[in-house]
């Protein structure tokens, strides 16, 4: 089993889907975990007291990850009330798809914001402290999507081949001090995002993958959990599928 007692980790958009369940298993092996989110205040407050009637420590912060500053302010929260910051997990993103010959300005900015610079917000804010102490872990989610790119998503596509991108130069700029980076590109997995594609696109998508179905939030946790660990000390700069062999 894997031990992350005494890691504190943060993970961004956790208050459901993949997020959620990336924050209750870093939790189950023992991490401290702080969650941020935009408007889910409740299930936020829900799944902090769940993980502390377990016996782990976390916190909920409401910060809009597209926000700069805001990313400061959590970091160094983080590092005063649960004592340092070990793991990210950038997982806050949404998608605005449209045609290019459609799309609007306001639906390029909205998913470059969240998706593109709220990861490096994140990322930007801990890296001091993951200098410092010689240890860190950066995991960050793309999609199969920002790989091979996706028909109405170019916004979107564009976003997350940029966070591959980030994520290898990110792996370079911090490996002497410790640091790994890496990056899980899940396909198609049953979320509220997911769900929220018209139902011909959710069909296309299993049928094009190999193991003909879709994913399950805990899939992609599996991965961010090992990444998180000690005994993914020697990987960085990767970019690791989840998808069932839905983009092979
Ligand atoms: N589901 C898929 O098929 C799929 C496939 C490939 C990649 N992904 C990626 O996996 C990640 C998680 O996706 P998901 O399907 O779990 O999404 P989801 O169910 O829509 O959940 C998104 C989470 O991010 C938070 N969030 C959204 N915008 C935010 C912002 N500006 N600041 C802070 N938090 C924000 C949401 O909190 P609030 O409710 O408070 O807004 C929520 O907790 C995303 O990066 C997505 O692009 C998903």
């Amino acid at each position: 089993m894997l031990n992350l007692s005494g890691k504190v980790a943060i993970v961004t958009g956790g208050t459901r889907g993949i997020g959620k369940s990336i924050v209750m298993k870093l939790a189950e092996q023992g991490a401290a975990v702080a969650l941020n989110y935009r408007k889910s205040s409740k299930e936020a407050d829900e799944l902090v007291n769940e993980i502390k009637s377990k016996g782990r420590k976390a916190i909920a912060v409401q910060a809009d990850v597209s926000d700069f500053n805001g990313a400061q302010n959590m970091v160094k929260r983080v590092v005063e009330e649960l004592g340092s910051v070990d793991i990210l997990v950038t997982n806050a993103g949404m998608n605005w798809d449209g045609v290019v010959w459609k799309m609007t300005e306001e639906q390029w900015d909205n998913v470059i914001n969240i998706d593109l610079k709220g990861t490096f917000n994140y990322i930007r804010a801990v890296a001091p402290f993951m200098k410092d102490k010689n240890w860190g872990r950066i995991i960050t989610i793309t999609s199969i999507n920002g790989l091979r790119g996706k028909f109405g998503q170019i916004n979107y596509s564009a976003a997350k081949g940029g966070v591959v991108a980030m994520t290898k130069a990110c792996a370079k700029d911090l490996g002497k001090f410790g640091v790994t980076a890496n990056s899980v590109a899940p396909g198609f997995i049953l979320t509220e995002m997911g769900e929220s594609m018209p139902d011909e696109f959710k069909q296309a998508a299993i049928n094009e993958s190999a193991l003909k179905k879709a994913g399950k939030p805990d899939d992609i946790a599996n991965l961010v959990v090992f990444l998180s660990s000690e005994e993914a000390g020697h990987i960085t700069g990767e970019v690791i599928k989840v998808d069932g062999g839905q983009y092979i």
